[in-house]
């Protein structure tokens, strides 16, 4: 543990565990899954959500990882002997499944980012938006050159190391993404559907609260927060012994709640403006609805430069998080280089990230299940092993793990948090947080008919 390493500085573990958990899921995810399940009405179980369940699962993670200071399968054996280690395989299986997919789409980005700063994605109508998207994503070739060069890039930052590499970047990139992100908001207020648009986001309508509602604002909190596949866990493995767990959690939750929110305030006005408040889907919205929009603004090329780095940014930071999980897990349990530990990730990165990136052409028609790679590499690690990866590590916080170990790390320099939030935070671990995520685990399943 001696030459392990360590993140730097505190700015570096905010910025770190906040650029894993801002991500596509904030930006475009978020504001189409508000959009859906009635607005204001989503945004309010979301946040219930964020802390009855997300709060207590990060901090589950983070205990575990920051005790150990070991990768997640070296942590979970250390702390839960040799059955509890199988718990971090779901997470280390699912990550690279993430990695795959999210690559993918974070490829496509890239693309778009490069045609809006050579002008070639502007055209005159909506038809040809559709169009040329449906070109690119279903092209034999250029999404997968897209997907390869984005792993390189993912690559490159991995190899530089924890410090020099995952630090140092998210350290650049996370102000940067803030200041964009707010770039748009103030020009998302002056549109004339401003108003329109944020009272659709924060007034409720009880009406709507469904169970599937319940289901989509826990599913959301969790792929949101990166939480539940011991990848918070592996980056509270470089943190410093004296930071404090529950404030830290609490920022990330923050953090990743406020940047989900402006996105809303991005987006809302924009739809309602020029879409009459109708709500597209993920990547319609994304790589056809909005440069659309973008070209009937003055500036629009700029904006839409500016856009695509946004989404650029928040997946590069998002994606080598993804890839420290197995990363940490090769290096310290088969005792090899960072460097080929990275190359056996990247290497399975790219292998699954093409079928994925194929899966939209080429590939279209092979099915598991009736889903394609992509869809069947998604669905499967976000509706599935993130729910029971995250509802294993709270179980083995709450009950497993020694009274305390609990105890101590939660007080490490909280002096700020009363004996009585601990005690909140312990009493959802071990109760509140397991059930809601079983019951609604099970609902989804249908289990209740
Ligand atoms: N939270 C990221 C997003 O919102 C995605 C992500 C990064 C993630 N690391 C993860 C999801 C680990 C689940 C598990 O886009």
């Amino acid at each position: 543990m001696s030459n392990r390493a360590l993140f730097a500085t505190k700015i570096g573990v905010i910025a770190t565990s906040v650029g894993s958990a801002v991500g596509l899921g904030n930006i475009w995810r978020f504001p189409y899954e508000v959009g859906v399940h009635g607005g204001g009405a989503f945004l309010m179980v979301y946040i219930i959500c964020i802390l009855l369940i997300g709060i207590p699962a990060v901090t589950s993670e983070l205990i575990i990882g920051k005790k150990t200071h070991k990768n997640s399968f070296g942590a979970m054996r250390e702390l839960g002997g040799s059955s509890w280690k199988w718990v971090s395989v779901i997470g280390i299986v699912a990550s690279l499944m993430i990695l795959s997919f999210y690559s993918v789409v974070a490829g496509w980005t890239m693309e778009y980012l490069m045609q809006s700063v050579t002008g070639g994605l502007f055209k005159s109508s909506a038809a040809e938006y559709t169009q040329a998207f449906a070109t690119f994503t279903t092209d034999s070739y250029r999404p997968v050159i897209m997907v390869l060069v984005f792993l390189a890039l993912n690559h490159l930052i991995i190899m530089a190391g924890v410090e020099k590499g995952i630090e140092k970047i998210s350290n650049i990139l996370m102000p940067l993404l803030f200041v964009i992100l707010l770039v748009f908001c103030v020009n998302s207020l002056f549109l004339s559907g401003a108003s329109e648009g944020i009272s659709f986001l924060f007034t409720p309508d009880f009406s709507q609260i469904t169970p599937s509602v319940v289901l989509g604002a826990m599913g959301q909190a969790f792929f949101s927060l990166s939480v539940g596949l011991g990848c918070l866990l592996t980056y509270a493995s470089y943190f410093p012994d004296d930071t404090p767990i529950l404030r830290t959690s609490a920022t990330i939750a923050g953090l990743d709640t406020m940047v989900a929110i402006l996105a809303g305030l991005v987006i809302f006005p924009i739809l309602f403006t020029f879409q009459g408040g109708d709500f597209i889907a993920g990547p319609k919205l994304v790589f056809e609805v909005l440069p659309n929009i973008f070209t009937d603004i003055t500036g629009g090329r700029y904006l839409s430069i500016l856009f695509f780095m946004l989404l650029f940014f928040a997946s590069i930071t998002s994606t080598i998080s993804m890839s420290e999980i197995s990363i940490s897990f090769f290096m310290e349990e088969f005792k090899i280089s960072r460097m080929k530990a990275a190359a056996f990730s990247t290497t399975i990165a790219v292998v699954f990230g093409t079928l994925c990136a194929l899966s939209f052409g080429p590939l279209a028609d092979v099915k598991f299940f009736d889903l394609t790679f992509f869809d069947f590499f998604n669905r499967v690690s976000s509706e599935i092993m993130l729910p029971i990866g995250g509802l294993l590590y709270v179980v083995f916080a709450g009950w497993f793990l020694d009274k305390k170990i609990l105890r101590a790390q939660l007080a490490v320099k909280d002096n700020a948090v009363s004996h009585a939030i601990v005690s909140f935070v312990i009493f959802c671990i071990k109760f509140v947080t397991p059930l809601a995520i079983s019951l609604i685990f099970l609902y989804s399943l249908g289990v209740f008919g």
